[in-house]
């Protein structure tokens, strides 16, 4: 995608200005601090980073030489769960840390399932806003691009434009997909993520993809922590057992833990936690997981209360509601 926002792409003077607005740099971005979401861009081939994030992600790529593949699979997955939980008849979504947008897009993808799909993209980056807004000027209704922080979700949940294209008395698919590592313990994401699980109607769905430091070697994980360090949002990596506690309250149910390769033929619902340096197949390379809201009466019975997993670090679960 040509980059919409002069002075882009890999900081070189002038960048590529090739949409036919003449988009100004939003003044609260600084050049000189890497983004996750232009590192991330960087990663995928993009044109939308400057020099700083360019150099950061670079010293990333320098212990994960197959970056660039994972950051694909983990696009990927996320165009899989939205078609997984479009295709069980969820017609809204809210997808938290966009990234700049990288097409199939959520609505895209949830649209060539169910036409009228609606979508309420939230990042807290202003030049996703930017990209993100003139992509949807075409989208014809029914999506939003909001400026938003997962830190704060009662901010997010009382959006106008959020409330505009959300529906919240329906169910629909929550989407956190390589963004909760972004945020700290002390920042409380784990609040952040029951505080939306609280608000959706039973049924909803929750998709989650996450680094993970499961068997990762301690210099990979310096390494990449140093390469974030400098930048807007930290990267935190947290263990198999962290990331299935964002599934607290969601429950993971049929067809329980199975093997990659059921994942791959079709199932979604992937709990994966591999070592991000080790990882021959990079589809295993980050935890991913998609469960659905249990009944509010149901006794709770989430990844971690369902005891250790039978397969080394892959578990593959679909989940239920009443
Ligand atoms: C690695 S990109 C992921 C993009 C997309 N979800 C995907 O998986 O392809 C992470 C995105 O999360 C956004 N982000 C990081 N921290 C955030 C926060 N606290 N609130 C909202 N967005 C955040 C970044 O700006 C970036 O666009």
């Amino acid at each position: 995608m040509t980059s919409l926002v002069p002075g882009l792409n890999g900081g070189n003077a002038g960048g590529t200005a090739g949409a036919a607005k003449p988009w100004a740099l939003p003044p609260d971005v600084d050049v000189a601090t890497p983004s996750p979401a232009r590192m991330y861009d960087y990663y995928l081939g993009g044109k939308d980073y400057f020099a700083a994030g360019r150099e950061a992600a670079e010293k990333a790529l320098s212990v994960v030489p197959d970056g660039r593949r994972v950051a694909r699979e983990n696009r990927r997955f996320l165009v899989r769960a939205v078609s997984h939980i479009a295709r069980r008849g969820i017609d809204q979504f809210i997808d938290f840390g966009t990234g700049i947008p990288t097409s199939p897009n959520v609505h895209e993808a949830a649209r060539s399932i169910i036409p009228q799909a609606s979508v309420a993209y939230v990042d807290n980056d202003p030049i996703v806003i930017v990209h993100g807004r003139a992509l949807l000027e075409s989208a014809g209704g029914g999506t939003a691009a909001v400026r938003g922080d997962i830190r704060y979700p009662l901010n997010i949940l009382a959006n106008h434009a959020v409330r505009d294209v959300i529906d919240f008395e329906r169910p629909l698919g929550l989407l956190f997909v390589a963004v909760l590592h972004f945020v700290t313990d002390e920042e409380r994401p784990y609040r952040a993520v029951a505080t939306f699980r609280d608000r959706v109607a039973p049924g909803s769905y929750i998709a989650v993809s996450h680094i993970t430091s499961d068997g990762t070697s301690p210099h990979v994980v310096s390494t990449i922590e140093n390469a974030y360090r400098n930048a807007s949002a930290p990267a935190v990596f947290r263990t198999r057992m962290e990331v299935e506690r964002f599934f607290n309250g969601f429950e993971l149910v049929r067809p329980g833990i199975a093997d990659i390769s059921d994942w791959r033929s079709g199932h979604i619902g992937a709990l994966i936690a591999a070592p991000l340096d080790q990882a021959s197949d990079p589809t295993a390379a980050l935890a991913h997981a998609l469960a659905r809201t249990r009944p509010r009466t149901a006794t709770p019975r989430t990844a971690s209360e369902r005891g250790p997993a039978r397969r080394g670090r892959l578990w593959i679960c679909q989940a239920r509601t009443a």
